[in-house]
């Protein structure tokens, strides 16, 4: 039987998510639940930002989903595997090992695209491995930046062979909607750690930053395989970034702020490698 896809009616009180609010503006990560915002900003609730940050949900395949409330658990993604355990794919058969048991049974209720429901975080990932983009994406992290979280986000739509976290290690993962478990993460401890990964590895590092002698990305030639290094929100890319990096691209701006954010910023460099790239 076909496993059913995200909006499909499928079994008893599984509701369909059409017309259903936003799975992730319900759940508060894109800035709508102003209390949890709030918290995981201003450092009130310590204990519940390390839990975030450390991933505690390593224990178990299907425990991501147990991190969502109730009614978000209802609204996103399918229900059990249609016709219960004795419809179940051949778990022994050369395809089983991509599926995960407690999904099968419970259903998933994860933000994965349909292609992977019901499959292990280790299937996923190893499907993932087989079709990795050139770049690479960097991004300073010198006072713990909240947009780290987005970055990795978007780093995981458009399946960036690797995030690099450099600075502190620590960061908040809120903003990844936990698809940092999809997406390989390194960590360089000083801007020169990264340039020596770079370095063995032959990538050249661009950074994006809207500075002095800075050329616009638009029109920019991106290598199939790059670094793209992102600085951090209040201060923008260090001396150290600035210095590494082989051409430091600009995006246009019109309007009267200085800059956009980071994690926006960081999207609409990946889109432009994407546009160059992908499928080519
Ligand atoms: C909020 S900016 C801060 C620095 C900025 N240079 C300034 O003068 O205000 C933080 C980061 O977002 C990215 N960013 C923001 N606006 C950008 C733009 N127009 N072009 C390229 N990157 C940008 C860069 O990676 C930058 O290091």
């Amino acid at each position: 039987m076909r496993p059913p896809r995200s909006g499909e009616r499928h079994g008893p009180g599984v509701p369909n998510r059409d017309g259903a609010p936003d799975p992730d503006r319900s759940r508060g990560q894109d800035g709508v639940d102003d209390a949890g915002r709030v918290r995981g900003q201003d450092g009130v609730d310590d204990a519940r930002r390390v839990r975030e940050q450390d991933g505690v949900d390593d224990a178990g395949r299907a425990r991501e989903q147990d991190r969502l409330p109730d009614q978000d658990r209802a609204e996103v993604g399918v229900g059990p595997w249609p016709g219960g355990r004795a419809a179940w794919p051949d778990l022994t058969g050369p395809d089983g090992a991509r599926y995960d048991p407690l999904l099968l049974e419970h259903g998933d209720r994860r933000n994965v695209v349909d292609r992977y429901r019901y499959w292990t975080v280790e299937a996923v990932v190893a499907d993932l491995d087989t079709r990795r983009h050139g770049f690479h994406v960097a991004v300073e992290n010198w006072s713990h930046d909240l947009n780290i979280g987005s970055v990795v986000r978007t780093a995981n739509a458009f399946n960036a062979a690797a995030v690099h976290v450099v600075g502190r290690r620590r960061w908040n993962r809120r903003g990844a909607m936990v698809t940092d478990r999809y997406q390989h993460v390194l960590h360089h401890a000083t801007v020169d750690d990264l340039l020596a990964w770079a370095d063995r590895a032959q990538l050249p590092v661009l950074g994006i930053d809207n500075l002095p002698g800075s050329v616009p990305l638009e029109g920019y030639p991106l290598p199939r395989a790059c670094v793209l290094l992102f600085g951090q929100e209040s201060v923008g890319l260090s001396e150290a970034a600035r210095g590494a990096a082989r051409d430091v691209l600009h995006i246009a701006q019109f309007g009267s702020t200085r800059s956009i954010n980071a994690a926006a910023a960081a999207a609409i460099a990946m889109h432009a490698w994407v546009v160059q790239h992908a499928g080519s």
